[in-house]
């Protein structure tokens, strides 16, 4: 279980004791990653099914290994090699999935609300990989495990979101993650940009870039989405970077043991600049390390481990 769930679809309704313990028991896990057999028998017998219908790197793969790494049987679906692209909805691909008795399916799928639609009809657990523009919960959680690990107690630190809010499920993981951490959390970004109504969601809204990153603890730098059309949404590229872009003489406005987060792909040299995404204050890789453990943590809770390796 994760908070009262045996679903991952969001952060909104954790509290901090929920987040802390899926915390607690990534740094269990990052521990079995650090040793020279990086694999235990946790989830053998287990199945978890990848279903991916949209692009992914970082966490189809980290979530792969996590599985490989605790003993479970890890299979992937490739959208475009299967019986999607002749016609099969979701919903029947899911319930023909289903019926092969995965204990957690983790999907990624350009329709936001999909993973919640999966959770109402099926029953496995499931976990939400990123919904459109609506969540991406646990890279959001790791995240925050980043920061934490970094940082210690996120009470009272200032963290920044930039870039492109509207279409980013980074964004509204973060915002509610690090909100129900204690964290003062500002968003950042050109006005098209920034959702209307998203300080109900615990963000303040920040206009300038440059009195955002003022004090600033983490910055965490949002990829524009060409995929989604942000593009439409800004003059040019060239003007974004001017305006938005992190290079050295903006980072100097921070804190100066800032960290700089980004979950990646990036572009270089439009939302951050090499020199800042290479540089010293740059976490952008222990994100990525971080996240297999954290979804270790995450397969684990929700495959019924026991409570003595989180509390
Ligand atoms: N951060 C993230 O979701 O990366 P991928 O798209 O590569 O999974």
């Amino acid at each position: 279980m994760i908070g009262n769930s045996n679903h991952l679809l969001g952060l909104d309704g954790l509290t901090r004791d929920d987040i802390t313990r899926v915390l607690n028991a990534a740094a269990g896990m990052k521990e079995i990653s650090a040793r020279k057999i990086k694999k235990v028998p946790t989830l053998r017998g287990k199945t978890i099914v990848n279903l991916f219908f949209e692009p992914s790197t970082r966490t189809r793969t980290s979530f792969e290994i996590a599985a490989k790494r605790l003993s479970a049987d890890a299979v992937n679906f490739s959208a475009s090699a299967s019986s999607t692209s002749k016609g099969e909805t979701l919903v029947d691909t899911a319930r023909n999935i289903e019926a092969m008795a995965p204990d957690v399916v983790i999907i990624r799928h350009k329709f936001s609300g999909s993973p919640y639609m999966l959770a109402d009809r099926l029953d496995c657990s499931i976990v939400n990989a990123g919904d459109g523009s609506h969540q991406h919960p646990s890279q959001g959680l790791l995240d925050i495990f980043t920061a934490r690990e970094r940082k210690g107690d996120l009470t009272g630190l200032k963290v920044v979101i930039a870039g492109d809010i509207t279409h980013s499920r980074v964004a509204r993981s973060d915002i509610y993650g690090f909100t129900a951490m204690g964290a003062n959390v500002h968003v950042t970004g050109p006005p098209t940009m920034i959702p209307v109504g998203i300080e109900a969601m615990g963000a303040t809204v920040q206009p300038s870039f440059e009195a955002a990153i003022e004090g600033a603890d983490i910055i965490i730098m949002l990829r524009i989405q060409l995929e989604r059309k942000s593009g439409m949404l800004i003059p040019s590229l060239r003007e974004y970077a001017r305006f938005f872009g992190l290079n050295a003489e903006r980072l100097a406005i921070a804190n100066k043991d800032v960290l700089v987060m980004h979950p990646g792909p990036i572009n270089r040299g439009i939302e951050i600049s090499s020199e800042i995404a290479d540089g010293p204050y740059s976490v952008i890789l222990d994100q990525v390390e971080n996240g297999v453990a954290v979804r270790m943590a995450i397969l684990y809770l929700l495959s019924g481990g026991i409570d003595e390796m989180v509390d």
